[in-house]
């Protein structure tokens, strides 16, 4: 922080406070924002801040980049919507295409929605559905999203499940794998055999492998405190989902987009082809998109309309991807 005035921003969120539901916000520190650019926030009073949580992973590419900005008001001026569960359009064609190409693997669908937690209940469906399977494995302290399917895979906080249950069934829950924690003199390959051990315990005794559809992992836990799981237990986990035919699915809406380094933070684990993929967050630059990549085999195992979403794909959206995605790969 540069200065601090803070009375607009007081009065502000004073009256708001008396509208907005509680439920709706992690309250870091009382700002009301007027304008960004790049890594520069302003608020109403005038003060400048640098935005170290890129709206929470959402602006990869930096605020008001004028690449998005331009793509965003010439689509304006175009389209605005028009459903593509009914009809097509371009902006959508072209961002299915180059996200299927985008991700491991040689031959990719999509499928378009709103919100990472949307994407992630794709998840469920798709890995249900090819595998005829009920059972999906998650890992405590991940965070997939608030709608009923994304927040039974989550295992973060308690008041993102108090009061609101039953959840969906047929989840369960292993331990991440911590490289923070470890035991005194453990090697990372020591923790990456602990912990495989951890993952396959239910497996011994109450979860049935060959009912369960899918693993879903973050390959670097991000509400869990950006932690990177070992190479080798992300390997461990893939070849015992290959031996068992359960499906492995990876969460890049938080890492994915450049965050790592890569496009998609999985590419950092050489050697894994996830089935599914679920993106969003800064795949639009924070305008509301995202999608699942996925196997053509595992993503045409649902027939329509079992996934659609009336605002999934808008134009503005897209074309504001496709821009994103232009600024990473410069
Ligand atoms: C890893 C991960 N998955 C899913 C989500 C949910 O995305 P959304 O908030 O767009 O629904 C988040 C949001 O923080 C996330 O970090």
């Amino acid at each position: 922080m540069i200065s601090h005035n803070h009375r607009l921003d007081q009065q502000l969120i004073e009256r708001e406070d008396h509208y907005l539901a509680t439920a709706a916000r992690i309250n870091y520190y009382d700002l009301v924002i007027d304008h960004a650019h790049g890594a520069l926030l302003t608020d109403v009073d005038g003060n400048q801040y640098i935005d170290l949580l890129a709206s929470a992973s959402a602006i990869n590419v930096g605020h008001t980049h004028p690449r998005v900005v331009h793509a965003i008001q010439d689509q304006a001026t175009k389209l605005i919507h028009y459903t593509p569960a009914y009809f097509h359009h371009q902006p959508e064609q072209q961002l299915a295409e180059r996200l299927a190409k985008s991700a491991p693997g040689t031959d990719n669908e999509v499928i378009f929605g709103n919100s990472g937690s949307d994407a992630n209940d794709a998840i469920i469906k798709f890995a249900r559905a090819y595998t005829n399977r009920q059972y999906i494995v998650a890992y405590t302290d991940a965070y997939h999203g608030s709608t009923y399917g994304s927040m039974s895979l989550s295992g973060v906080s308690l008041n993102m499940v108090r009061k609101m249950g039953p959840l969906l069934p047929g989840v369960v829950h292993v331990p991440y794998p911590d490289c923070y924690r470890t035991l005194p003199h453990e090697t990372e390959h020591q923790l990456a055999q602990r912990y495989f051990e951890a993952f396959k315990a239910p497996f011994e005794s109450y979860l049935p492998a060959e009912e369960t559809a899918c693993v879903i992992i973050e390959p670097i836990q991000g509400d869990g405190g950006i932690r990177k799981a070992p190479a080798e237990y992300v390997q461990l986990v893939y070849d015992f989902c290959q031996q068992h035919g359960i499906l492995f699915a990876v969460d890049e809406v938080n890492q994915g987009m450049g965050r790592t380094g890569k496009l998609w933070s999985i590419q950092n684990f050489p050697g894994i082809r996830p089935d599914l993929m679920s993106v969003g967050k800064s795949l639009a630059s924070g305008l509301p998109l995202s999608a699942v990549i996925g196997r053509r085999d595992v993503m045409e195992s649902l027939g329509a309309p079992a996934h659609v979403f009336t605002t999934a794909a808008n134009p503005i959206c897209c074309a504001a991807a496709l821009a994103t995605l232009d600024g990473l790969s410069r």
